[in-house]
């Protein structure tokens, strides 16, 4: 578990690094100076090695095919890791009837980070293995911020014509609670004719300020242009509290320049003025949607990583890459591993091994760049010849 924290000030770097520096938090090293979470009072901790443990869930389809990768370049990095494998997902759900085991919360809290492949079968109801795992993790340990960079590595195809690795490096903040993904609603007069299905989405105060007040500052990083996506000419209430919310916590930022754009014109923009873009933070189904379109421009969902997390929390992050389990080529060992390795260099910037995270990076960028590539970008290599480049090029 991350207990020990020390405050430091927000530092230039590129966004790879984003956890900790919004968060301002950043885990200790020995011998520093430190004061527990949430507490002011300092002390000083003997030197050890830190061991960090890390709850593997590959969970179902080529999840478990890019997680064994990022696995694979995480070694490679040499830290001192313990990883707990844990067997849940569809299969699990076929033999015991849930998706995770009853004690899937305390287990996952005693580890610093989890690094999730996907879930989801044809075997199981989606809405029952993704309710059952990982929007039921999102919820649980309040995982309230989903960070998507979406940036083009040079090498990558982009399907944007005339569109360079110049153009394209966008990170979306994504609510991960609430919105459209509450969970309110229900069914009535099932199975007749005036059947009906109500889904309410539900917009907190509290829940928008804290998710867009880390966007802000995230922005205050990086161009200092924040772009909300709304819709609050249609809907009246929830995105009408949102922009009011914005405009509240963009007065803390005057560095910070916020545009409010609607969510069918941002999704148009995307696409014709990728560059106009760099911190978009979005309701939980805007940012879905968004970062689906974010991740075809970067050259494909194989490309696209994320964080779950919930700064300034000692609940551990996940990180997972934005596709699902690919049911069409899982088990043919085709599946594009860089989002999750990606992802890999999210969780070690959360775990505090930021220069572990740049290494990784650097890796991933160097074989993009040269190849092996994976078919879905232009390459003919499989899943495992894309991770053992990147751990020979961190051994190199
Ligand atoms: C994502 C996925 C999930 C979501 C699904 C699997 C529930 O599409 O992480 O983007 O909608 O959040
Ligand atoms: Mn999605």
């Amino acid at each position: 578990m991350p207990i020990f924290y020390v405050l430091v000030g927000p530092c230039a770097g590129d966004l790879t690094g984003l956890s900790e520096r919004v968060q301002t938090l950043v885990r200790t090293r020995p011998g520093q100076r430190v004061g527990a979470r949430r507490s002011a009072a300092a002390s000083t901790i003997p030197a050890m090695p830190a061991t960090h443990r890390i709850a593997l869930l590959p969970g179902d389809g080529i999840g478990k095919e890019v997680v064994a990768e990022a696995r694979k370049a995480v070694d490679a990095l040499g830290l001192a890791i313990e990883w707990t494998h844990l067997p849940w997902g569809s299969d699990f759900y076929l033999e015991h009837g849930q998706m995770m085991p009853d004690d899937w919360a305390a287990t996952l809290r005693a580890h610093e980070a989890i690094l999730m492949g996907a879930c989801g079968w044809p075997t199981v109801p989606d809405h029952i293995a993704l309710w059952g795992m990982i929007l039921r993790i999102r919820q649980v340990l309040d995982l309230w911020a989903n960070v998507r960079p979406a940036r083009l590595l040079p090498g990558i195809p982009t399907p944007l014509a005339g569109r360079t690795a110049a153009d394209i490096d966008m990170v979306f903040v994504r609510e991960n609670t609430e919105g459209e993904y509450a969970g309110v609603g229900g069914r009535a007069h099932q199975g007749l004719s005036v059947e009906v299905g109500v889904e309410t989405a539900v917009f907190t105060r509290a829940g928008i300020e804290r998710v867009v007040r880390f966007a802000f500052g995230l922005a205050a990083q990086r161009k200092g242009v924040l772009t909300s996506a709304t819709k609050s000419n249609a809907s009246r209430y929830g995105y009408v509290l949102w922009d009011e919310v914005v405009e509240e916590v963009g007065a803390g930022f005057p560095g910070v320049r916020v545009e409010r754009v609607l969510v069918d014109a941002l999704a148009a923009r995307m696409v014709s003025n990728p560059g106009s873009l760099d911190v978009v933070v979005a309701s939980n189904l805007f940012g879905d949607i968004l970062t689906d379109v974010a991740a075809a421009i970067q050259g494909g969902m194989g490309m696209a990583a994320s964080a779950n997390t919930a700064p300034g929390s000692a609940e551990p992050g996940l990180f997972e890459s934005v596709h699902g389990s690919a049911p069409d080529i899982a088990g043919k060992g085709v599946g594009n591993p860089v989002a999750a390795i990606w992802s890999a260099v999210l969780m070690l910037e959360h775990i505090g091994e930021p220069a572990a995270a740049a290494q990784l990076m650097a890796a991933i960028e160097a074989v993009c760049l040269t190849g092996p590539r994976t078919r879905d970008v232009g390459g003919i290599a499989g899943t495992a010849e894309v991770g053992d480049a990147v751990v020979a090029r961190l051994r190199g």
